[in-house]
């Protein structure tokens, strides 16, 4: 008679110790989600353009995996970086410590010699993600967003992505844009330069083009003085390598930079 009400006990007190187990798992990970708007709300917004970025012995770890350790870096204002490196090295991580999508600890990432942790700097960067796609809106809109609209500024931007033979009238179908996967990056490309950031980060923002139009717009990019570039890349060509300053090479988790 007594068996049954112990047993029913001993299963609620496991199913309330794996619950708090999950439960601690979802904090964490929603700790890690809410970090940037939790504490970016009330920081101060950087006025100056991003000049430099430091980074002073960064490490990065996932959970007990080190990914990155002592990293130090450093980039300077109008010179254009290409951060090469295996799968799984860590080059999407260091955009992400820099973007605060992942949280790191004070004292390691400097921007104009500002903890990052204690500024807001998004109104100054632009970056093209891994993966990207499109909006549910037409072409004009995916790339002006709310930003004003300026003909000449639009169609020069078509011209250099080589989107002019797109339909510029109908919004795109979010679950089949009938696009390319290179015409989804050139649009993301062409968003970018439409909002005249002057820093620019690129994780294989080329990678679905083929070299023509690679060359074109890396060359585009790359020459304009005005621009401070990191790109991370794996097909990397001879009429565009030469157009970086520094090659970022991330290895066994660190990373050297060699001047090119
Ligand atoms: N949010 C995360 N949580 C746990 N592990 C992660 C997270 N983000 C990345 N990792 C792990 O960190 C390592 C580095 O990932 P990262 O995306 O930086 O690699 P990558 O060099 O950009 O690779 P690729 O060339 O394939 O894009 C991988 O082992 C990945 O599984
Ligand atoms: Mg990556």
């Amino acid at each position: 008679m007594i068996i049954n009400p112990i047993s029913n006990f001993i299963d609620v007190k496991n199913n309330m110790v794996a619950s708090k187990e999950i439960l601690n798992k979802c904090d964490k990970k929603l700790d890690k989600l809410t970090f940037n708007k939790t504490f970016s709300e009330s920081l101060d917004l950087l006025d100056d353009d991003i000049k430099n970025i430091q980074m002073k012995d960064l490490s990065i770890k996932f959970d007990d995996k080190t990914i990155l350790e002592n990293i130090n870096m450093e980039i300077e204002n109008g010179k254009k970086y290409i951060i090469i490196g295996r799968s799984g090295s860590g080059k999407t991580s260091i955009l992400n410590a820099i973007l605060k999508r992942i949280k790191v600890d004070d004292n390691h990432i400097f921007i104009n010699d500002m903890d990052i942790n204690s500024i807001k700097f998004y109104n100054k960067l632009s970056c093209v993600a891994q993966n990207n796609s499109v909006f549910p809106y037409t072409l004009r809109e995916n790339i002006v967003l709310n930003n004003h609209y300026d003909e000449n500024k639009y169609r020069n931007i078509l011209e250099i992505c080589n989107l002019e033979h797109l339909d510029d009238e109908n919004e795109f179908n979010i679950e089949n844009p009938s696009l390319s996967g290179g015409e989804i990056q050139r649009i993301n490309i062409g968003r970018m330069l439409y909002s005249e950031k002057k820093f620019l980060l690129l994780d294989e923002a080329f990678s679905a083009l083929d070299d023509n139009n690679q060359i074109k717009i890396q060359q585009y990019i790359l020459s304009r003085e005005d621009l401070t570039v990191i790109s991370i890349e794996h097909k990397i060509l001879p009429e565009v390598i030469k157009y970086y300053d520094y090659k970022i090479e991330i290895q066994d988790k660190k990373c050297e930079t060699t001047k090119i």
